[in-house]
């Protein structure tokens, strides 16, 4: 039995992850830490001087996140970052310190198996396809466009393709954004905001005589449940460092 901490267990994340850990017969929820309750520890040291903690699931926020992990690596306890806002430099030196520790530390902006594997089979379809158009879908609060999911998918296929929409006539745009924003390799993206939406993406592929479709809908954040079980039991059996969840699916 794995025994899990769930480091901002208030929240809308943390509260998920800690019915996922209840419910997965693996894994026990054995700490909950949120700075707002005042019913459960308010830090990581407060729950590690009580409890036996195998691995500290930290879904709380980009302030905080840092500290905490640097604190579960220096006390041989293992980490899964949700959280998001890392920089590359704080990335860089969990990595180092995951392993000076040999202790397990895996982080990933986005823990939805669906989506990633979308990212994953349209990086794996672009060689083969001459145009690439994305369409994101997300909720009217959203403040920023194209989404991070859009951008990070462009670039992976850019990485597979350099030149995509080579070869189409001449185009003039009547009103100004038709076309959406061009990317990487001439990839087009739209985004599109209407309440309702959660997130979804299609990424749509064509080449003469054929099109495809690749798309992911989240219809709420349980989507992300099989994806933070799945890094909980690679940090515990593997012991090693990882950054996205692309690299053990
Ligand atoms: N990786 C992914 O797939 C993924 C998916 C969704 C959200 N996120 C990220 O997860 C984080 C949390 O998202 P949310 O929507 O649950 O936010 P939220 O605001 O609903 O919850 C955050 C919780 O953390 C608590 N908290 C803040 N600082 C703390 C600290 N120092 N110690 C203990 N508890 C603390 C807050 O009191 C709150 O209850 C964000 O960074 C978000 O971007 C990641």
């Amino acid at each position: 039995m794995i025994r899990i901490a769930v480091c901002g267990a208030m929240g809308k994340m943390g509260k998920e992850v800690c019915q996922a850990v209840t419910d997965c017969p693996d894994t026990e929820l054995t700490a909950k830490i949120d700075i707002a309750s005042e019913s459960m520890y308010h830090t990581i040291e407060e729950a590690h001087r009580v409890e036996d903690i195998d691995v500290l699931i930290d879904f709380t926020q980009p302030a905080s996140i840092f500290e905490n992990a640097k604190f579960c690596l220096n006390n041989g306890i293992k980490i899964v970052i949700g959280t998001t806002g890392l920089t590359d430099e704080q990335i860089n030196e969990l990595e180092n310190l995951s392993k000076e520790k040999s202790t397990g530390c895996f982080i990933a902006p986005n823990f939805s198996t669906g989506a990633v594997l979308m990212m994953m089979f349209s990086k794996l379809a672009a060689k083969y396809f001459d145009n690439a158009e994305i369409v994101e879908f997300h909720h009217n609060q959203k403040k920023d466009a194209p989404s991070g999911t859009a951008i990070k998918t462009a670039n992976l296929m850019a990485e597979a393709k350099s030149d995509f929409t080579k070869g189409n006539c001449p185009e003039k745009e009547t009103i100004e954004g038709s076309r959406g924003g061009t990317s990487y390799s001439n990839i087009h993206i739209h985004s599109v905001r209407m309440p309702g939406y959660i997130a979804s993406q299609e990424v749509i592929l064509g080449s003469s005589g054929q099109i495809m479709t690749i798309r992911h809908d989240t219809m709420d954040r349980k989507c992300y449940m099989q994806g933070v079980l799945l890094a909980v039991k690679y940090v515990y059996n593997k012991n090693s460092f990882v950054y996205g969840l692309e690299n053990i699916l």
